[in-house]
């Protein structure tokens, strides 16, 4: 679709979800340096999702198409089986594999029940355009 066709919609969250969801973008080193508006927008654009304690959230080599933030719950990050790391609420995962147009780098498990919010591709690199073009059409 083009850039002009992408409609954003937005989901309901409570101030403290969209705290935590702001706050996780701009921790996060890959996204800091976007615009307030930016992250603003990604953020009211995450739909809710929650999964199963064990449930695999992201297969190590799959294509990736959504970037996630935890909100309640804990993940576990490993690479050919073995674990690189455990991440807790408040953190961006799952962003490699969109920023970067590569394979999912890692296999993210669930230690727990976990709640999480969501972004697709699209909306996500919609977002991320839409700003260049009104950079661009200041000059
Ligand atoms: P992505 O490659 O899209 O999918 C797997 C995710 O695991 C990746 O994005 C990162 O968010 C996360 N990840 C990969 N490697 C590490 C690491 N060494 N430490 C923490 N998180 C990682």
């Amino acid at each position: 679709a083009k850039l002009t066709d992408v409609t954003l919609t937005s989901y309901l969250k409570t101030k403290e979800s969209g705290e935590l969801i702001q706050k996780a973008l701009m921790n996060n080193d890959f996204m800091k340096h976007l615009e307030h508006g930016q992250i603003l927008t990604i953020m009211d654009c995450m739909y809710p999702t929650t999964l199963s304690k064990g449930c695999c959230v992201i297969q190590e080599g799959d294509d990736g198409s959504t970037v996630y933030v935890l909100e309640e719950g804990m993940v576990e990050v490993t690479k050919q089986g073995k674990t690189l790391c455990t991440i807790g609420p408040g953190k961006v995962f799952g962003e490699l594999a969109i920023l970067y147009n590569c394979t999912r780098t890692a296999s993210v498990t669930a230690l727990t029940d976990i709640k999480l919010w969501a972004i697709d591709r699209q909306n996500f690199q919609t977002i991320m355009m839409r700003s260049g073009v009104i950079k661009h059409s200041q000059y």
